[in-house]
C-alpha cells in the first residue's frame, strides 16, 4: 500500500514539475547533491569520468614551461602566475571579461567591491601585461558595467587606442526598490595600431524583421519578402539589443555566475579576427571565448583560476567538436531575440533544398560521447 502511495506521489510530482534530474555529487566545493534540475534544463554538468578525463587536458603552473605550446589550451591558474608563460605578441584578438568592481563569489573565491582607486590599482597589476600579448595589428575587447567602466577607460587609454564602446542591453538583471535595474554593460573596443587592424563588418550583419515595409514602385526598399515574413539585412551599430544572457534552457548554459553568451562573443570574434587567428581570454570563466573561437575556426587560449570552470570550458570545447551551432547566429547572419523557430525554418529549408541534414540542428542533450573524441588534437 505504501508503495502505491509513493508511486502516486511520484507521478503527481512529475506531472507538476516534469522529470527532475538530480545531481549526485559534491564537486570542488559546490554541493551538487541537493541540486535538482527541471527536465528541459540543459545546463551543463560533469560526470566523475568526465572530470578525470578533462582534467588531463588542462595546463597548470605545474606543467607549463616557457616553451609549452599554449595554442588551443585551457590554463588553470592565476593570471599573474601564468602570464609570464604566454609569449608576447601571441594573440590576434584578446577578449577580457574581468571581475567587475562588484562583490561576487566565483566558486568560493570572492572578489570584493572596492573604491575606484583600488580597482584602478587592481587593473594595473595585470592589464598592461595582457596588452603585451597582443600582436601589433591586434584588437582587444574589454567588458564592464557602469560602475567600473571609467576605470576600464583609464586603463585602456594608457596602453591602446580606443576605437569604440559597445553598449549591450543585456535584459536580465536584478531589480532594486531604490534604484534603476542594471540592464546594460559596456564592451570597449581598442587596438594597438589605429591605422592597422582587422575589422570585417560583412561578417556580423543582422537580420531584422521589417516593421514598416516601405516600397518604391511596388518593390521592397532595402528589404526582402520571405515565406516567414519581411526581413532586412543591416550593418550592426554599437548598441546591441539582440542578445540575452545564457539561461537554463540553452545548451551553452553552465552554472557560472557571469557567463557571457556565445552570440555576443561570436560578433566580436567574427568582426575582429580571421580563420586561423588566435583568440586569447585571460579570465576564461566557463570558456565562452575559446568555445566560440573553436566553433568559428579560430585558435584559442584561456586562463582561469577555478578548476571546475576550466573543466566546464573543456567539456564545452569537446562538445564543439560535434556541434558548431551558435544560438542566434545561423545562415551567416545574426538574428533578433526569440527567433529560434524562424531560424530553424530558414536553415532547414536551405538544407532540404540542398538535400542535406539541417545544419542548425541542436544537440538534444549535453551528454558527451567523450570516449569518441580525440583530445590530443
Ligand atoms: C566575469 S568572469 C568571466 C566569465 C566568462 N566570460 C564566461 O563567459 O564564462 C571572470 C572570471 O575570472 C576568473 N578570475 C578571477 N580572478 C582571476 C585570476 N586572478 N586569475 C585567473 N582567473 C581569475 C573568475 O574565476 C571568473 O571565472
Amino acid at each position: 500500500m505504501r508503495r502505491f502511495f509513493y508511486f502516486r506521489a511520484v507521478v503527481k510530482r512529475k506531472r507538476m514539475f516534469g522529470t527532475q534530474k538530480k545531481e549526485n555529487k559534491q564537486f570542488l566545493g559546490v554541493d551538487m547533491e541537493n541540486k535538482t534540475r527541471a527536465g528541459n534544463n540543459r545546463t551543463l554538468t560533469l560526470t566523475d569520468n568526465e572530470v578525470k578525463l578533462l582534467r588531463q587536458n588542462l595546463l597548470t603552473i605545474e606543467n607549463i614551461f616557457q616553451n609549452t605550446d599554449i595554442t588551443n589550451k585551457t590554463i588553470n591558474g592565476d593570471i599573474l602566475a601564468i602570464l609570464p608563460f604566454i609569449p608576447n605578441e601571441f594573440a590576434d584578438l584578446i577578449i577580457i571579461d574581468p571581475p567587475y568592481n562588484l562583490s561576487k563569489n566565483f566558486n568560493g573565491v570572492k572578489f570584493n567591491s572596492r573604491s575606484n582607486e583600488l580597482y584602478d590599482e587592481y587593473l594595473a597589476t595585470w592589464f598592461p601585461e595582457v596588452c603585451k600579448k597582443l600582436k601589433p595589428n591586434g584588437s582587444l575587447y574589454l567588458c564592464g558595467d557602469w560602475k567600473c567602466t571609467s576605470s576600464l577607460q583609464r586603463a585602456l587609454e594608457r596602453e591602446l587606442t580606443i576605437i569604440n564602446r559597445i553598449t549591450w542591453q543585456r535584459e536580465k538583471g536584478r531589480g532594486a526598490k531604490s534604484n534603476w535595474k542594471n540592464a546594460m554593460e559596456d564592451i570597449w573596443f581598442a587596438v594597438k595600431n589605429p591605422n592597422d587592424y582587422f575589422f570585417d563588418v560583412e561578417a556580423v550583419k543582422m537580420k531584422r524583421k521589417v516593421i514598416a515595409p516601405y516600397k518604391i514602385d511596388g518593390k521592397p526598399k532595402d528589404w526582402e519578402e520571405e515565406e516567414n515574413g519581411n526581413f532586412r539585412i543591416t550593418y550592426p551599430s554599437n548598441f546591441w539589443d539582440d542578445i540575452s544572457v545564457p539561461f537554463w534552457s540553452m545548451p551553452e548554459n553552465t552554472d557560472h555566475p557571469t557567463q557571457k553568451s556565445e552570440k555576443l562573443y561570436a560578433k566580436l570574434i567574427l568582426a575582429s579576427s580571421k580563420q586561423g587567428d588566435v583568440v586569447f581570454d585571460p579570465f576564461l570563466g566557463s570558456g565562452t571565448a575559446s568555445v566560440v573561437a573553436k566553433k568559428l575556426g579560430r585558435n584559442y587560449c584561456g586562463i582561469e583560476l577555478n578548476e571546475e570552470y576550466c573543466l566546464w570550458a573543456e567539456k564545452r570545447l569537446a562538445l564543439a567538436e560535434v556541434d558548431k551551432t551558435i544560438q542566434g547566429y545561423s545562415d551567416g547572419v545574426f538574428w533578433e531575440r526569440n527567433t529560434l523557430a524562424l531560424q530553424h525554418r530558414a536553415v532547414n529549408k536551405k538544407a532540404v533544398n540542398k538535400n542535406k541534414t539541417p545544419a542548425n540542428r541542436e544537440a538534444t542533450s549535453t551528454e558527451l560521447p567523450l570516449f569518441n573524441i580525440n583530445f590530443e588534437k
